[in-house]
């Protein structure tokens, strides 16, 4: 456990630690404070010996063997899975704590399959594959939703490094430090950079409003434990699809235990507010005002780190067709459908979200929904189309969300 990690890669074979690349003492000061901890690391690039792929390590001026950088971290972070992929399928291998896997990073379709579609998520992804900018960062923009809150992705051995980048969107959208860093070496002074980005710590936030054991078959066709089991399906569409976000789900029925402390293992927060006056009170009157009430009840504990809130109602759930970059994070997002019975436009509520800058303006709304509800029998899709300002909302075209009518047990999307 004391040997540096200088030490650890010389004696694996990696170039992190030669004349060329003298990147461990760099590594050292970036992973020595998180080494003991539980981590999961995703390195790209295993070493292939093949000449035929591009940065192969052919010509490294020792007996280089693929996977030597991945048996480095596994030795360095005692506490860690190591993952590795690469182009090349003759390279990869499973031992101990390292598995590895094929992807292109050439290719987007590639990468979703095989990175962005799986459960895990990184403390710390390192570049070291195909070196060629344009494909690191567009990797890199394809799977940083993949990257843990506070965690580190590098992109190593920077040739033609586009300083541009640093003033797109998504550098600003994505909160974090992005440091382009040349480490000194008189023995390379043309690729011996490499791209640093923390992510912040910031989380967005997940409210799942939901009612799963309610009176069978006045408001719903399903049993309780269907509604239980769609309740978990709308909780796993979130880790997969929000892979980073808070949950919080409120209830606003009474629970057996069983089920309580499943929720609590799978959510950040179980807000059961069956016995609140104000969701006792409205939620008999209809359940829109449940609805407003519950979401009040979340949204006072809503903590600091959060940047933007989704809300979706429980028993929903997430589709493949749901495209974070469609949902802007300086805006509400709506989707606004024309309700002819109403001869009106309405927000659908299944699923919308807004930034934790609009939270005081997202109150008052709810406050004027609950005044709008009372005095004009309004539903609260309608309502809160009429107190939210029209300027403040991105219409969303389609947002990737699927579930059931309780009433009729009918499939609905949107
Ligand atoms: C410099 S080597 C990795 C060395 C290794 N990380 C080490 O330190 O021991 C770069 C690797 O990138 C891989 N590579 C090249 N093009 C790729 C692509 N399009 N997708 C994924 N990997 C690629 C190569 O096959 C090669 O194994």
């Amino acid at each position: 456990m004391s040997t540096s990690l200088t030490e650890i890669m010389r004696k694996h074979g990696t170039d992190k630690a030669s004349d060329h690349h003298n990147y461990s003492q760099y590594y050292s000061a970036l992973f020595d404070p998180i080494r003991e901890e539980k981590l999961n690391l995703l390195e790209i690039g295993i070493g292939t010996m093949n000449p035929n792929i591009p940065s192969s390590m052919i010509g490294t001026p020792w007996k280089y063997v693929p996977g030597s950088s991945l048996r480095a971290w596994e030795e360095y972070f005692p506490n860690a899975n190591i993952y590795g992929c690469d182009i090349d399928k003759d390279i990869l291998f499973q031992k101990g704590r390292i598995s590895t896997f094929y992807v292109d990073q050439t290719n987007p379709d590639s990468i979703r399959e095989k990175i962005c579609e799986t459960p895990i998520t990184f403390d710390i992804i390192i570049d070291d594959g195909l070196h060629h900018f344009p494909t690191n960062w567009a990797m890199l923009k394809q799977i940083f939703s993949k990257l843990n809150p506070g965690g580190i992705y590098v992109i190593e051995d920077i040739l033609n490094f586009d300083s541009k980048i640093l003033e797109e969107d998504f550098v600003r959208e994505n909160k974090g430090t992005f440091d382009y860093i040349k480490i000194p070496n008189p023995k390379n002074t043309a690729d011996n950079n490499v791209l640093v980005v923390r992510k912040s710590v910031q989380r967005d936030l997940v409210i799942i409003t939901s009612a799963i054991n309610v009176p069978k078959p006045e408001r719903s066709v399903f049993h309780v434990q269907d509604r239980f089991s769609q309740t978990l399906k709308t909780i796993s569409s979130v880790r997969k699809h929000l892979p980073n976000s808070l949950i919080y789900l409120v209830e606003v029925s009474e629970l057996a235990l069983d089920m309580l402390s499943d929720l609590r293992e799978k959510c950040d927060l179980v807000l059961i507010c069956g016995k609140d006056e104000r969701t006792q009170y409205y939620s008999r009157i209809a359940k829109s005002f449940g609805e407003v009430c519950m979401l009040q009840i979340a949204i006072e504990k809503i903590p600091d780190c959060v940047n933007v809130i989704y809300k979706l109602s429980g028993r929903y759930y997430l589709s493949d067709d749901f495209k974070v970059e469609n949902m802007r994070r300086d805006k509400y997002n709506f989707l606004c459908t024309y309700a002819e019975a109403n001869a009106t436009n309405v927000y659908q509520t299944t699923f919308y979200s807004f930034p934790k800058t609009k939270l005081e303006d997202y109150k008052r709304a709810l406050g004027d929904t609950i005044e709008m509800m009372y005095a004009h029998s309004m539903d609260i899709e309608r309502a809160l189309y009429e107190t939210i300002r029209g300027e403040d909302v991105n219409r969303v075209e389609k947002l990737g969300c699927k579930g059931w009518y309780s009433v009729n047990g009918r499939e609905y999307e949107c």
